[in-house]
């Protein structure tokens, strides 16, 4: 068992809550949980105030989730306009570059010039309240301006990673029937262009797309040359030249949708999340302002992409719901060396980092005498998020980095739940490495089964919430049944979130990783199915199945096992084909691993694809691969162990 780390007493002395405060803060939110929303409600400016708090059912039958909603507000307007009349001046955004040597501060007044700015060129486009919007952006402030602008004029955004391919983004278009995208001519990331206008190209040629998509709109970033369509796309800066920098924030209800985020589930296609406006927002501002204990003049900063949920929740909406100073960075770990990171703390004396696990343990890897070459005394918390940090990267964390002196928030949550909901508080919670600890103010977690009966104690289980919170997602983009099916089915009466954990003696939480065929690739969701389906779409191939197996920097690998068409050969060439072949499909955070070629796969009688064995055989555990005799052709499973693949 690894030590606790006692509450730092010096952290505890300035924070917001100390852990018997904690302790009296969760009862509340639990025993007396409507006024506890209520009283939370108030954290944002209402156009008019709410008079009703929740209405959720978790019946299968009656499925619904609703916050604040007879309230009426704008996200935007929260986020920028009433900061105006005491922060002005202050910065809301540090904009750092790819190129170390260029970085930008924008105060509140400029944030609201550029928002409305942006928000009069997405009218001139013809964007209207409730039109869907694709944004597929860099790093840069504009990315942020945008999604403030959507939420500005009531329209509903719709962020994909600038790392996805043509092709995921044409199905995300379509999907949400998105009239306009956004984008810019490149993105830099470690010195590397990525020709996002030319993605952006690609996917409008795809089918479906030209039956929503009227018009791209172009950021000129990098300034190189890209290829024009006259009657399609529009630069930004040329459309802005002759806007007002006024547009007044439109009235919008509590649930009416803020943006929809596509993940990875275990079947079919990515989903598009739905998140509303107000209990979303009241949400990312609650757990912004606790878990990183902010105060007013910290300077914060995420590394995620914007791309991601925690792009949205913790760079953009949660910190500036706050007035906060948040930190946009559109670089990379490791470029121009390892101690960016460290590097971009001490430039901008940043109080708190929020990563994820995979870039501690890259940066681990390349040793402690770049990390030590910084100061990084402005450092005072530290955070992880998007998969289980394993306790050897936490100690490097918390040693190297942090000097012992910054206390680690390992925040468990994921894009459907909007915002953290299992998290230590800095000045409230011993801290234990790995393990994600207490629940938030108002979340429930339970442990249960696999028939749903709740286990009690410390005990191993699947993890779900009994009751719902007001960042909770509300529904599947255009499909209910979905949501339904997929995370009030499997535990009726309880939101499944796809996780198993285990709870300890002093129940603290430990996220043990999915349950489900979901992969978590470097913190970054993706579906088995996903890269099957992108698989057997190639002409050669017949048959594959992808499992996850432990590796060191990405958490998981992605281990593919491929049956060619009868006649194919295998060839090493075949293989390169193949891993190219995925990332033109879905992208580069898909690439396969490991690609072994298999003349056979294991199945059932009935057909099925017996995962747990290819799981086994990928972690390398053939001693343990349990019962084989209700295989169709067991032989198969020999010749699998007998070419099996390792990492390079
Ligand atoms: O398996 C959990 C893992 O990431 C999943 C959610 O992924 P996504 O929706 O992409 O959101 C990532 C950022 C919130 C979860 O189901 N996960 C996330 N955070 C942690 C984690 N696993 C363990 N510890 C965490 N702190």
């Amino acid at each position: 068992m690894s030590q606790t780390y006692p509450v730092n007493a010096e952290f505890s002395e300035k924070a917001y809550l100390n852990e018997s405060q904690y302790f009296e803060m969760y009862q509340r939110s639990i025993n007396d949980n409507e006024a506890f929303w209520a009283e939370q409600g108030k954290r944002v400016d209402w156009i008019k105030p709410f008079t009703q708090v929740k209405d959720v059912s978790y019946a299968r039958d009656d499925l619904h989730i609703k916050w604040y909603y007879d309230g009426t507000l704008n996200v935007a307007a929260n986020c920028i306009d009433r900061h105006l009349a005491d922060k002005a001046d202050q910065t809301a955004i540090i904009w750092e570059g790819d190129d170390p040597s260029i970085s930008k501060n924008i105060t509140y007044q400029e944030l609201y010039d550029e928002v409305c700015r942006f928000s009069n060129v997405l009218k001139k486009l013809g964007v209207e309240k409730g039109d869907r919007v694709t944004l597929y952006m860099p790093m840069i402030p504009e990315a942020a301006y945008a999604m403030l602008a959507c939420a500005r004029i009531g329209a509903v955004h719709s962020v994909v990673f600038g790392g996805f391919s043509a092709d995921a983004l044409a199905g995300r278009i379509t999907d949400c029937e998105s009239k306009l995208v956004i984008t810019a001519d490149y993105s830099l990331r470690g010195g590397k262009k990525i020709p996002l206008k030319q993605n952006v190209d690609a996917a409008s040629e795809k089918e479906g797309v030209k039956d929503y998509l009227e018009s791209v709109l172009v950021i000129r970033n990098s300034g190189d040359e890209v290829d024009w369509n006259s009657t399609q796309d529009y630069w930004y800066h040329e459309l802005a030249k002759d806007v007002s920098a006024d547009c007044p924030a439109e009235e919008m209800n509590a649930e009416d949708p803020l943006f929809i985020l596509y993940t990875s589930g275990s079947t079919g296609q990515p989903k598009g999340v739905l998140h509303t406006s107000g209990g979303y927002l009241v949400y990312a501002s609650l757990t912004h302002q606790y878990v990183f204990d902010y105060h007013p003049g910290d300077i914060y900063w995420c590394t995620a992409d914007v791309g991601w949920i925690t792009g949205h929740s913790y760079i953009v909406y949660g910190p500036l719901a706050n007035g906060a100073t948040t930190l946009m960075f559109e670089g990379v770990p490791n470029y121009p060396d390892s101690s960016r990171f460290w590097q971009v703390c001490d430039k901008h004396k940043v109080n708190t980092c929020y990563t994820a696990p995979t870039a501690i343990r890259a940066l681990m890897r390349e040793g402690n005498e770049l990390v030590k070459s910084t100061s990084r005394q402005s450092l005072t918390l530290l955070g992880s998020v998007g998969e289980p940090i394993n306790p050897e990267a936490w100690q490097w964390y918390y040693d190297v980095v942090g000097e012992q002196r910054c206390p680690i928030v390992d925040t468990w949550w994921q894009t459907e739940t909007g915002g953290i909901l299992i998290s230590p508080l800095p000045g409230a919670t011993p801290l234990k490495p790995g393990s994600a600890s207490r629940p938030l103010f108002g979340i429930q977690p339970a442990l249960v089964d696999g028939e749903g009966n709740e286990l009690e104690g410390a005990v191993d289980g699947n993890l779900i919430m009994r009751d719902s919170w007001p960042g909770q997602m509300r529904t599947v983009y255009g499909d209910h049944q979905r949501f339904i099916d997929t995370y009030f089915s499997t535990f009726e009466g309880s939101y499944f979130t796809g996780d198993g954990a285990r709870r300890d003696e002093d129940n603290y939480y430990w996220i043990t990783g999915r349950v489900d065929d979901v992969l978590n690739i470097s913190g970054h969701r993706m579906g088995t199915a996903e890269i099957e389906s992108a698989l057997v779409a190639h002409h050669l191939v017949a048959e594959a199945a992808v499992v996850g197996y432990p590796h060191d920097i990405k958490g998981q690998g992605i281990y593919t096992f491929v049956t060619l068409n009868a006649g194919v050969e295998s060839s090493e060439a075949l293989e390169k084909e193949l891993v190219q072949w995925v990332r033109k499909e879905i992208g580069p955070i898909a690439t396969p691993d490991i690609i072994q070629f298999a003349p056979g796969l294991p199945k059932t009688r009935s057909g099925k694809i017996m995962r747990r064995i290819l799981r086994k055989i990928a972690e390398n555990e053939f001693s343990n691969l349990g019962d084989i005799s209700t295989l169709a052709e067991p032989a198969v499973v020999d010749d699998l162990i007998n070419n099996r693949k390792s990492q390079e």
